[in-house]
């Protein structure tokens, strides 16, 4: 199984941590979207899709990339992302937050299953955010992904492996 992760990441590299994670379980290279050319994609049989979260959705590099691919069949993805979910969220509950990230997940989700994607799973958490005035306060989410989001990552990886 040769899979691909396309990664962006780059307010405080949080994507990226949760990405080398995933990297080494199903042992794949981590791409930009710039350095993706979308019709190399085809000999990918799991491709992961992530970035940080902004303004509610994927950053538009991601989103611009997924514009350009081209139609595929019986492809698998998966999208993760991190999220420096506002104050008002941090008191969300498990279910809560799985709503949450649905929701900011789903332009991304709607493009690319309209290529013809299968989305096998979807994965995502709480991390460490300064955007406008919250740099004012030393940021919220200090320190996350932390060492547990970094085992859930982990755990989330190993089951994509064994159910594929
Ligand atoms: C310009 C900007 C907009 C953001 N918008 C949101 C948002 O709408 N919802 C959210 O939960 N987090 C938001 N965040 C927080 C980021 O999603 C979070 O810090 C993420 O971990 C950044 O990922 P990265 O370090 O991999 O780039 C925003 C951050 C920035 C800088």
């Amino acid at each position: 199984m040769k899979s691909l992760l396309v990664l962006f990441s780059y307010h405080h590299n949080n994507t990226e941590k949760i990405a080398k994670v995933f990297a080494k379980v199903l042992d794949a290279q981590i791409k930009t979207p710039q350095q993706i050319d979308p019709e190399g994609l085809q000999e990918h049989s799991l491709i992961g899709f992530g970035s940080g979260i902004y303004g509610g959705e994927h950053h538009k590099v991601l989103l611009d990339l997924a514009d350009k691919l081209p139609r595929v069949t019986n492809r698998k993805a998966f999208i993760f992302s991190t999220c420096g979910a506002p104050m008002k969220f941090m008191e969300l509950d498990r279910a809560e937050f799985t709503r949450y990230v649905a929701e900011n997940h789903s332009p991304l989700r709607e493009k690319l299953q309209s290529k013809g994607y299968m989305i096998v799973d979807e994965f995502s958490c709480t991390a460490f955010n300064t955007n406008s005035i919250l740099k004012l306060f030393g940021g919220i989410n200090k320190g996350r992904p932390n060492a547990e989001d970094l085992k859930h990552a982990e755990e989330f990886a190993q089951n994509l492996k064994q159910n594929l």
